[in-house]
């Protein structure tokens, strides 16, 4: 089956279940996407994914009635309610019990009083010093709020936290929680049971259990409870937790961590599921981490971006009231979690969730249909290097009435686009569009981007590079008067002209100016900023004015001999990496891999990555690769994703195993940055991996 570029997304969502595998995988280049099954189902209590707050991220077991009433309060004041967050959720610990020993992972407990003093005659108690009045009083509070009460349970003998779990007290658990007003149930999937099987059929038992308990409890008290099955993506929820368990949402992936890493991993996850999105039925790739600190607020901005996209339940994880000894959330991370104009395309009633439209290395363009016939477009940057990315309109939508609308949904400006649409976006970042076909307002401005980029990013003082400063006109009319020039260049950086820019830019194209830019000898290795900026007159001969920064990397000296790369500056790392020791728990150790202790080397974890800049003057680089034996087994024995990085190439990537040294040797020659990175982890926590010995040969 041959399917033209042109078609729009629309009419290719209607495809997709028809010819995945076939041709238009191939055609759009979407990635790995399974097809869904049929009809909708789910219990009926949400149509749209649900939106709301958890304590889990942000407070772990310290949760109580104080927390969650606060919380509520705070969602009122502070405009979370008034947006669309209307579920207040308690997670585990909420019950008795809690003041025994801590679980230490799915189904352990380190005192059986735990799981027993969870149940008082068969029913379910709340913790008395967290919750002294229970959990009815908390759910009147939050209701008199005009807002809906969530609780937490799972689907095995105890929670994840060794507390009294739901397994064969599903229909007096789901009583009880109606009773109590309770209007959502996240379903875990912790405590063995003996004598049953780990395979999908007895998921799908144990969560229908709970399914048909919450139907019924529903039934018996007029009282809709919103279901969402928490089995991280084990058993493939999305093929059966809607139809046969009758759940509103599932988990698709392990938990969330409040890294750069685990978004993107569970972006990729989520994404290739997208046609299991349906009204009432969502996959879920966990809770929102944005105002947790762990990431930039470009970061936060690109995951509520992508989740919404993704037709992701928008559940925050971060505190909102000033409680537990944390303080509120700031007017950023608010101003993140508000935006009506991203929130409007989480909620489109469509419920279709969007696709990949392209994937190029690191560059994504998603496309997402909505209900009044536009289209959401996110053009989204995962490296660490800014970029411009173009998508072409009518590829999406078809053709025009006139011009198409380009709504940008951050910015909240209104641009009109002749044909393709170019975006600056940020290392991490993502721009986002929610784009019409219809006739477009005869004052919208044009789209303009300005765009600068570097031949070298990466540049050793006294050397020099050409920089080039590109002008587009997405618009249908010329823009005039264009002046394309550099505002702002480091003090003693010396640039010469090279090519100037066309004064008149024709609508759906673009000039460039081009400099030569050099540093001084001298100069103190770090980052640099260059501003770029260009004016031009608007339709009606408005002055107008855009800008881009582009950042110039001056490196420390690189190795000229063999070096252990503990002894060399890398240029940049995120997540933790140790110079010749490890780190483990935050309890500092020599590196030992499978008994062998080594002196030199990188203590790094899972989710990190160091580069060094090697300018092209090294060959080789050998290490031997593995867990740190500080790796803990309670859950198993420890793997991690491995990655050797050249010019952002991955070269090499493999799996270590704890208990297993791996020794690589790997060809460098030419290489400017070299990295080594491990990728996040895929169970619960952060695991040591060591680079030990890690030595490049250079001259
Ligand atoms: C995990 C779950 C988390 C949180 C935690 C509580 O299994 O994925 O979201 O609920 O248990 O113990």
């Amino acid at each position: 089956m041959v399917v033209e570029r042109w078609l729009p997304i629309r009419w290719i969502h209607g495809l997709v279940a028809a010819t995945i595998g076939g041709a238009l995988v191939a055609t759009l280049g979407v990635v790995g996407v399974v097809t869904a099954t049929s009809a909708s189902a789910g219990t009926g209590a949400t149509t749209t994914p649900p939106m709301g707050w958890n304590d889990w991220n942000a407070f772990g077991c310290n949760v109580s009635a104080d927390l969650i009433e606060k919380t509520a309060k705070a969602m009122v004041d502070d405009g979370m309610a008034a947006a669309g967050y209307k579920y207040v959720n308690i997670d585990d610990c909420w019950m008795d019990g809690n003041q025994y020993p801590q679980g230490r992972g799915p189904g352990t407990t380190t005192d059986p009083r735990r799981a027993t003093a969870g149940r008082v005659d068969g029913h379910l108690v709340a913790d008395p010093r967290n919750f002294p009045g229970g959990i009815r009083p908390v759910a009147d509070y939050v209701h008199s709020l005009g807002l809906k009460l969530g609780i937490y349970e799972s689907a095995g003998a105890t929670t994840c936290q060794g507390l009294a779990g739901s397994y064969g007290h599903e229909l007096t658990d789901a009583e009880d929680f109606a009773s109590w007003g309770v209007d959502y149930l996240k379903y875990d999937n912790c405590g063995t049971v003996a004598g049953t099987a780990d395979n999908q059929a007895e998921y799908i038992a144990r969560y229908k259990a709970m399914g048909d308990a919450l139907k019924q409890a529903s039934a018996d008290s007029g009282h809709a409870i919103v279901y969402s099955v928490c089995e991280w993506g084990n058993y493939e929820p999305w093929s059966w937790a809607a139809d046969q368990a009758e759940a509103d949402l599932w988990r698709t992936t392990t938990d969330i961590s409040d890294s750069w890493a685990s978004t993107v991993s569970l972006f990729k996850q989520n994404v290739v599921l997208s046609s299991y999105s349906r009204p009432g039925a969502a996959n879920d790739p966990d809770m929102l981490e944005i105002g947790n600190g762990g990431q930039t607020d470009t970061e936060y901005r690109s995951q509520f971006s992508l989740w919404s996209m993704m037709a992701a339940p928008l559940i925050s994880g971060t505190p909102l009231a000033e409680a537990g000894g944390k303080s509120a959330a700031s007017a950023a991370t608010l101003a993140i979690y508000e935006n009506s104009d991203v929130i409007a395309v989480d909620q489109d009633t469509l419920g279709a969730a969007a696709t990949v439209y392209s994937h190029t290395g690191k560059q994504w363009t998603l496309v997402r249909p909505l209900a009044n016939g536009d289209e959401a477009v996110l053009l989204f940057n995962e490296s660490d290097a800014p970029t411009t990315q173009s998508v072409s309109l009518p590829a999406v939508l078809g053709p025009a009435k006139s011009a198409y609308l380009a709504r940008d949904l951050w910015a909240h400006s209104d641009a009109t686009v002749a044909g393709t649409l170019h975006a600056d976006v940020e290392p991490h970042g993502v721009r986002m569009f929610r784009v019409s076909a219809g006739a477009t307002p005869s004052d919208a401005a044009a789209h303009v981007t300005l765009s600068a980029t570097a031949r070298n990013t990466y540049l050793e003082s006294g050397t020099s590079t050409v920089l080039s400063e590109t002008l587009f006109n997405d618009g249908r009319d010329a823009i005039n008067h264009a002046i394309v020039g550099l505002s702002a260049v480091p003090a003693g950086w010396t640039v010469t002209p090279l090519a100037p820019a066309g004064r008149s830019v024709p609508g759906q194209s673009a000039t460039t100016a081009t400099w030569r830019v050099s540093v001084p000898a001298g100069t103190a290795a770090g980052n640099y900023a260059i501003e770029a900026s260009a004016a031009y007159e608007g339709r009606g001969g408005e002055p107008r004015t855009t800008m881009s920064t582009i950042t110039i990397v001056v490196p420390p000296a690189p190795p000229t001999t063999t070096a252990y790369l503990s002894d060399v500056n890398w240029v940049s790392v995120s997540g933790s990496v140790y110079k010749d020791q490890q780190v483990s728990r935050g309890i500092p150790s020599a590196l030992v891999i499978a008994g062998q202790t080594f002196p030199k080397g990188l203590g790094a974890s899972s989710g990190s990555d160091v580069a060094y800049y090697l300018g092209g003057h090294c060959s080789t680089l050998s290490v031997v690769a593995g867990i740190d034996d500080s790796a803990s087994t309670s859950r198993g024995t420890p793997t991690a994703n491995i990655a050797i990085i050249l010019d952002g190439v991955p070269v090499y990537q493999g799996i270590v195993t704890k208990g297993t040294a791996v020794p690589l040797t790997q060809q460098i020659a030419g290489t400017t940055v070299l990295e080594l990175s491990v990728d996040p982890s895929t169970g619960f926590g952060s695991t040591p991996v060591d680079w030990a010995n890690a030595q490049v040969h250079c001259s």
